[in-house]
């Protein structure tokens, strides 16, 4: 297996990149000011499959329009999110229950609990939300979604060798800059990206200061990245 490209593109949304082929993590392009991408552009890559951690609107992004455009697209994501694509016309959106895995023809994806809120987009419809974990070849990406600290992460530090986390920083949402820095000493991975926080204004997180400590803890290499950026694992 060659090196893999994770490319950053704000907010939680990156995308992995295989051998030219890429898979979508969260893909929110519209809304997110964050996001150095159009969707035009993006659906012009060969996309092997979008991966959806949960119902929020900053994280379902722009899965429909590009399933319009691409609805040969699978989509993995939790129960309840596919049943919502489903409604909404979407044909190859596939689920597992938290702890269920899937596979595709080059990766693996195993829905991991994340503990978050699990409404979906403006509709009274509820699912449990997700972390997802994806399994490349002999490397692991693990995309935390918008989960608060668990206990459950010093479970998955057990058993898993991650190479790349990605995890929330925002403080009004989800974990902030503190309980990341306790996810991280549980989860013990190679590199570390912290996603999902506002870098002005009232709702500021300090991803300067949460790198800092990533790298004074020893807890794996710290990556700030901009959108457009990549980690190369
Ligand atoms: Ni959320
Ligand atoms: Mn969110």
């Amino acid at each position: 297996m060659s090196s893999i490209e994770v490319i950053f593109h704000g907010h939680s949304f990156f995308e992995i990149v295989i051998e030219q082929r890429s898979i979508l993590i969260d893909p929110f392009i519209t809304w997110n000011t964050s996001c150095d991408v159009r969707i035009e552009d993006i659906c012009k890559k060969n996309i092997i499959a979008i991966l959806v951690t949960h119902g929020h609107k900053d994280h379902t992004g722009d899965t429909v329009t590009i399933k319009t455009l691409l609805p040969d697209v699978p989509v993995y994501t939790v129960t309840g999110v596919a049943h919502y694509f489903s409604s909404q016309g979407l044909t190859n959106c596939f689920w597992a229950s938290i702890g269920g895995t899937m596979h595709h023809d080059c990766f693996s994806v195993k829905f991991v609990i994340a503990h978050h809120d699990g409404s979906i987009e403006d509709s009274w419809l509820y699912t449990q939300p997700s972390g997802i974990l994806i399994k490349i070849g002999n490397k692991t990406i693990y995309h935390v979604g918008d989960s608060a600290l668990t206990k459950d992460f010093e479970l998955i530090g057990e058993y898993e060798k991650t190479d790349l986390l990605c995890i929330p920083i925002w403080w009004h949402y989800t974990m902030d800059v503190d309980d990341a820095i306790r996810a991280c000493k549980m989860i013990k991975a190679r590199f570390v990206v912290p996603m999902h926080y506002s870098h002005s204004g009232k709702l500021f997180a300090d991803d300067q200061d949460f790198a800092r400590r990533v790298m004074l803890d020893n807890l794996g290499v710290p990556k700030v990245l901009k959108a457009g950026q990549m980690i190369v694992i």
